[in-house]
């Protein structure tokens, strides 16, 4: 039942030509296929028989050339359609029809309260007609829609409008034509009532784009940020990477009922509204950035993605990983630098590292799935970008672009793999790639341990570097990996060194990549004239844990002078994850942990030094998250990392209450509001500021909060106050929970952050709270945001209440894994990916959890999503 990459044949048929005639009458979606099919030249296999996917859908009728066939003539069943002895090129006609308005997997064509939409990546085609449903089988699309005009005023799928009309009974018709051969998974089409926001971009060479964003009636004033982003992200595109628009019309949907962020159909994405919507009463800063980067993140998909993509699914990484790249690059230039590159390594260890050390780790380039949506994961997409990056730093910026135009150069048009876009780049920049390609191919984040020393008579300081690799799920052994480790050696008054490798005629440069390419391999720096504290892996230049014998005073000097903005930041967070963890020991054995004066001091400076950059302070106060603690233990202690991280939080906000009084008055935002970096950056300062006073958790800080939640005429601000509030003992909590969903009960997305803000707290009875949200009027299994809102807020958000030892968090996680399967397969199985950690705790816990997870795989009717998932945590 798994699909092996080793398995990987070319399609035997081809599909050059697809006519789709679509016929929207409730229940019924009617779909009438004409294709255009031939053998493929470039297959080996010689038989005769097409095999075409279908799942979810009646067969109504099928014709060869014109020619209706009889039942015997073809065999049908739940997943295929066979056709025997078919000649070497035909057209091949079938009917199928299916109730879109029963289909709540949300993938293929499903209707929602606004109108019907499609979700094709990476195999819902093959609920809408019967297809070779692999990305390798690339067609061009003339489709016609009809539906009821009333009902469904619009009308849209991929390419250009080229004709449209009314008919009988009330209803109307649109023709659209994609010029662009695409792989079926890029299909989209939406009959809906919708409202419509429009711009133009005008393209370097000269071509006006029609732009357009459709949204739900009486919200196109939650539309204008996503215009603004899509004219940005085609503007950087050109200057950066020279690629254009290559289409007359670009339009984006907004969709309430979606299972992930957005997909970048051809010329017709499909947006979760979440990262579509925002009005500064109702999104956030963190809402902004992220609208920003995943507008961009579809649009940039067009090239790297749609006119290159990929030959097979274990491929996806090429067009993720690579397109990840791009819009992380995207955010750095929009916004800080710093600060998005802090972002973005948080999200990676957190998530992605813990991955790759449990039961469902895979390469970038996974070589076996079951079902191939459990991969779109945190590997694929983020330490895929990060195998992109490190190509950059190893080749450079000039080549790494000439790479990418050799590599359109070669592969516009074509369905290709990792290794294609590596060999461009490795031809562009002329260096081997061979050993780093190892990247792609084994999983598991490699540990790189450095030790250095320093000979004051020799002047010199040797660094060495060991690198290892623990096993992972299918892989025992590793082979050394290619590591572009970006270092400085920083000096007593925090300057940075000149750099002179031993056997170099002179210094270059003060920053410098090494590689390291050996289990073990030594630096030696010559011209040291002092002893350096060295600066590793600056920018955090491979996705590896590195390990390295810093003191506290020298984590501090880093802190204070690294001139690598994400190495200072680095060093605050390694010692404060020092701290906890050395806190956690003391805890458990009935001691009291001590705090280094040293961090205080260095906590302190980052306060009196805010104003220089605010949005970087903020990152610098941030504590590690309790689930990353939990991950640098042998057997993880969510209480007692909970209780020291509160304690490291609550004697910062005692010994600096004045310091972050005065930051919370000092860095307010006058004026009209804009999510821009500065003025987010403020506010992030002001509300960090605010949640180490609330800490306190005494009636000044309530009162000061309660205030400023009332005061609050931004959503950043109001969503800053209420969850300080909601982890929070006083009456003040009750009152604006209730203020809060009253005043938005009818905007969704703020509803979803009504239910995430108490699906965390950390207060006591959390989980008699969520249980009793569940029957809440306004929530529903049903929809992926609002199951996001409260289960998965809680199963991946509430450390201390998941993993409650008594196991309640664990039974009920389980009961809604299985609600939810009945429902939605991908979301289900994504909640139950929430178990995967389970073997990180102690036994007690371990029994609830396996007991939690056979509970689930008892049940018959399990959606291969989940089982995969289970089965795997499980095996
Ligand atoms: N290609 C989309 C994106 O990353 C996501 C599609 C996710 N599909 C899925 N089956 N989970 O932009
Ligand atoms: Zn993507």
């Amino acid at each position: 039942q798994p699909v092996l990459l080793k398995d990987y044949a070319p399609p035997p048929y081809l599909i050059d030509r697809v006519e789709l005639d679509v016929d929207v009458r409730e229940p019924w979606a009617t779909v009438h296929a004409r294709l255009a099919v031939r053998r493929n030249p470039g297959s080996k296999d010689t038989g005769r028989t097409l095999v075409l996917d279908g799942e979810h859908i009646e067969l109504l009728s099928v014709a060869i050339d014109g020619r209706a066939l009889a039942a015997s003539e073809y065999k049908v069943d739940a997943q295929n359609l066979r056709l025997e002895s078919v000649p070497d090129a035909f057209t091949l006609e079938t009917r199928v029809r299916f109730d879109p308005w029963k289909n709540t997997r949300l993938e293929g064509f499903y209707a929602t309260k606004d109108g019907l939409f499609t979700q094709c990546e990476a195999q819902g085609f093959r609920c809408i007609t019967y297809f070779v449903d692999r990305p390798d089988v690339m067609a061009k699309y003339l489709v016609t829609l009809h539906a009821d005009k009333e009902r469904f005023p619009r009308l849209l799928a991929n390419g250009n409008l080229v004709a449209s009309g009314d008919e009988e009974g009330a209803r109307h018709w649109a023709r659209w034509e994609d010029p662009f051969p695409k792989p079926c998974y890029l299909y989209a089409m939406v009959a809906a009532k919708l409202d419509l926001l429009e711009g133009s971009f005008t393209t370097r060479s000269g071509k006006n784009a029609l732009l357009q964003v459709y949204v739900e009636p009486g919200k196109v004033d939650q539309a204008g940020f996503t215009l603004h982003a899509l004219k940005k992200a085609m503007q950087w595109d050109e200057s950066v990477f020279g690629l254009e628009l290559d289409l007359d019309r670009f339009m984006i949907v907004a969709v309430g009922d979606f299972n992930m962020g957005a997909m970048e159909n051809k010329g017709l994405n499909i947006f979760n509204t979440k990262y579509v919507l925002a009005r500064p009463d109702t999104a956030t800063d963190m809402d902004y950035y992220l609208i920003d980067r995943v507008v961009a993140h579809e649009y940039f998909h067009n090239w790297t993605g749609n006119r290159v993509t990929c030959r097979d699914w274990f491929q996806l990484s090429l067009k993720e990983g690579l397109t990840v790249f791009r819009d992380q690059e995207y955010g750095a230039d929009e916004y800080s630098r710093a600060v998005a590159r802090i972002q973005d390594v948080r999200k990676l260890r957190e998530v992605q590292f813990a991955e790759d050390a449990g039961p469902m780790a895979h390469p970038v380039r996974p070589d076996t799935y079951v079902e191939i949506n459990n991969f779109y994961t945190p590997t694929v997409y983020d330490k895929g970008a990060e195998v992109v990056r490190m190509i950059h730093t190893i080749i450079g910026k000039a080549a790494f672009r000439r790479g990418m135009d050799l590599y359109f150069e070669r592969h516009d048009g074509q369905a290709v793999t990792c290794d294609d876009f590596v060999r461009a780049m490795e031809d562009a920049a002329k260096v081997d790639l061979t050993q780093f390609r190892r990247w792609y191919s084994q999983s598991g984040t490699p540990v790189v341990a450095c030790r250095g020393e320093y000979d004051a008579t020799a002047q010199k300081y040797t660094l060495t570097v060991k690198q290892s690799c623990p096993p992972t799920a299918g892989q025992p052994e590793k082979l050394p990996f290619h590591i572009p480790m970006a270092v400085g050696l920083v000096a007593a008054d925090g300057a940075d060194m000149a750099l002179r490798l031993e056997g170099e005629p002179r210094a270059q440069g003060t920053n410098r990549v090494l590689d390291v390419r050996e289990a073990e391999q030594r630096f030696v720096f010559v011209d040291v004239p002092s002893m350096p504290v060295p600066s590793l892996l600056r920018g955090f230049s491979a996705p590896v844990v590195l390990r390295s014998d810093w003191s506290d005073a020298d984590l501090t000097h880093l802190m204070a002078y690294d001139s690598d903005a994400f190495n200072r930041w680095e060093a605050g967070d390694v010692l404060a994850t020092r701290i906890i963890l050395a806190g956690v020991k003391a805890i458990q054995a009935g001691n009291v942990p001590e705090i280094p004066a040293a961090y205080i001091d260095a906590i302190g400076r980052v306060l009196v030094n805010a104003a220089r950059d605010p949005a970087f302070a903020a990152e610098c106060l941030a504590l590690p998250a309790e689930s990353f603690l939990a991950e640098q233990m042998d057997v993880a202690d969510p209480d007692a990392i909970h209780v020291m991280r509160k304690r490291v939080i609550r004697i910062l906000a005692t010994r600096y209450r004045t310091r972050f009084e005065g930051a919370f008055r000092h860095f307010s935002v006058p004026g009209a509001y804009s999510p821009d970096a500065g003025a987010a950056g403020r506010r992030a300062l002001r509300n960090a500021a605010l949640a180490y006073l609330m800490e306190l958790d005494d009636s000044t800080a309530r009162a000061l909060t309660f205030l400023e939640y009332r005061r609050a005429e931004n959503m950043t601000d109001t969503m800053a106050a209420l969850q300080c509030l909601a982890n929070s003992s006083g009456a003040e909590r009750e009152r604006a929970l209730g203020m809060f969903f009253e005043k938005w009960k009818d905007e969704a997305l703020v509803v979803d952050k009504w239910f995430r803000v108490q699906a965390t707290s950390e207060l006591a009875g959390a989980i008699d709270r969520v249980q009793a949200l569940l029957k809440h009027p306004a929530f529903t299994l049903a929809n992926p945001n609002r199951a996001r809102s409260l289960l998965f807020a809680f199963a991946r958000a509430n450390p201390v209440h998941f993993h409650a030892a008594d196991g309640s968090g664990y039974r009920f996680v389980a009961e809604q894994v299985v609600a939810l399967d009945a429902l939605n397969p991908q979301i289900a199985s994504g909640l139950a990916r929430s178990f995967d950690r389970w073997k990180k705790y102690d036994a007690a816990r371990q029994g609830h959890a396996r007991a939690a997870l056979e509970s689930i795989r008892t049940r018959d009717a399990l959606s291969n999503d989940v089982r995969e998932v289970v089965d795997r945590a499980l095996a």
